[in-house]
């Protein structure tokens, strides 16, 4: 270990090393307030000056942060922010929490790590730790981030330690947090892991040395894409179960009574969020660079990404039930947000329904207690939308409200009475109805026909 090693650590474990956190997002803030609380001085650096402004200030802009602990943080002067990266120049380490997207071609943009890793090489001394925790394909710790970092003239594992460590956070999870998920940690040399586990059991509850930092990476990928893979799988059957007359929710509720061997998924409308959706991606970017074809990862994204239109079929036969074409019905969405309990919109499935049913001369509004208004950008119809509430009389005056996201705070059995036709995408409503279609499940109305067609074909067989 290099000769600043042991200074660092020591200023670790006595919490007097100065910690910094880049990217004040749904990951970075989150990580910020458990290193503060654990009695580091905390600086979060951000571009985006209203979330500094609203740090300082001591309000929360992330749910799962509480603005009380960001006051009681920023009183006791251990959490501060600013847009100005000098500061980089009196940190002993940093953690960089920014976005990575996906270009519109699905190739990884890694605009966001160099622009935030270019600012803080500018800024390197000797003796400072450095952390990616962006999510990223294998490799790019050290193919990317430490070649930046090196035009300082320091040397990684020598003169500056560089790890990756995945953020495994989970908005809205009111059990598990960034304090009680364990920690996956690779530094580019053994001396790199031992800071960067320092740093982190500091904070967090557990922490999982690995080999390297392309291990860490992996680990991230692999838990992503089982995700994805499996809501491929499970939103396949659900197709499956539509055709075969089989409710798709009874079935994964009894597989689950297996004690081992199986871990339910459901069906919904897509994939949504910054991570599932994405992160697959990214692997198999890097995966095909090598000559290597990913299948599952294109196949669980083909199937995940049909789901939207799925839905606008089931949406298309309720309304057909009730003799109503889809061109000037008006359609409720109930839940735009990309899953239950949370107010990110980000590739939410909900945005690609409303999108599709727009294209189809569809009249939208939408429900959700998270999000107010919807701008006319962030969604494919190019108009602004406010949200209304479930009461009585909007229900009246609706056509089909679409269960999209089924968030806690909403009462379902109230809206199922309330409503004259709904397409339930998530099993929202548990007791069958006769105006309430399931996705991944037989409707009485649908069963009709299609029984006479299934016996026609055991006959001719
Ligand atoms: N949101 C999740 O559930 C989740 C979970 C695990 C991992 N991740 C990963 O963590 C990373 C961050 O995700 P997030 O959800 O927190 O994103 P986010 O968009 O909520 O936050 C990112 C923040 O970085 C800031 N930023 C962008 N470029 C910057 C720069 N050059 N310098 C300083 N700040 C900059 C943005 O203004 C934003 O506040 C991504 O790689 C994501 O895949 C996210």
């Amino acid at each position: 270990m290099s000769a600043s090693a042991p200074r660092l650590l020591e200023s670790i474990q006595s919490r007097q090393a100065r910690v910094g956190v880049v990217g004040l997002g749904y990951v970075g803030l989150p990580l910020a307030v458990e290193f503060a609380r654990s009695g580091f001085a905390v600086t979060g650096i951000d571009l985006d000056a209203r979330k500094i402004a609203s740090i300082n200030d001591s309000r929360s802009y992330i749910p799962d942060v509480a603005s009380d602990d960001v006051a009681a943080l920023v009183t006791a002067g251990r959490l501060k922010a600013t847009t100005d990266f000098a500061v980089v120049s009196e940190l002993d380490t940093v953690n960089i929490c920014v976005p990575t997207p996906l270009r519109k071609s699905k190739d990884p943009d890694m605009s966001y790590i160099v622009s935030a890793v270019e600012a803080i090489a500018e800024r390197l001394h000797p003796g400072m730790l450095v952390i990616l925790e962006s999510t990223t394909y294998p490799g790019t710790t050290e193919e990317v981030v430490q070649p930046l970092l090196e035009r300082s003239g320091l040397k990684a594992g020598v003169d500056f330690f560089l790890a990756f460590s995945p953020e495994r956070v989970d908005p809205g999870n009111g059990t598990f947090n960034t304090r009680n998920v364990p920690k996956v940690v690779g530094g580019m040399t053994p001396g790199c892991s031992e800071l960067a586990r320092a740093l982190y059991t500091a904070a967090i509850d557990s922490v999982v040395p690995v080999s390297s930092p392309r291990v860490a990476e992996m680990v991230k990928l692999l838990e992503n894409t089982f995700r994805a893979v499996n809501i491929g799988l499970v939103n396949e059957v659900a197709l499956m179960c539509d055709k075969l007359g089989i409710d798709v929710w009874e079935v994964v509720d009894a597989a689950k009574t297996k004690p081992f061997g199986f871990m339910p998924f459901y069906p919904g409308p897509g994939l949504g969020g910054h991570c599932i959706p994405i992160d697959p991606f990214y692997l198999s970017w890097k995966a095909k660079q090598t000559g290597f074809e990913p299948r599952f990862i294109e196949l669980a994204g083909h199937v995940n990404s049909s789901m939207p239109h799925a839905v606008v079929d089931k949406i298309a036969d309720a309304l057909n039930v009730h003799k109503k074409p889809l061109n000037g019905s008006h359609v409720l969405i109930a839940g735009i947000t990309y899953k239950p309990d949370i107010d990110d919109i980000r590739e939410s499935p909900a945005l690609d329904v409303m999108g599709l049913l727009h294209l189809k001369g569809v009249r939208l509004s939408y429900a959700d207690p998270f999000v107010p208004a919807l701008a006319g950008t962030a969604w494919p119809g190019g108009y602004a939308l406010d949200a209304v509430g479930l009461d009585p009389a909007t229900l009246a005056s609706i056509d089909c409200v679409a269960i999209l996201t089924h968030h806690r705070s909403v009462d379902y059995d109230s809206l199922a009475a309330g409503a004259t036709l709904i397409v339930d995408t998530r099993n929202a409503i548990k007791r069958p109805h006769p105006h309430v279609f399931k996705l991944g499940a037989p409707h009485a109305a649908h069963a009709e026909v299609w029984q006479p067609f299934a016996r026609a074909g055991e006959e001719a067989a």
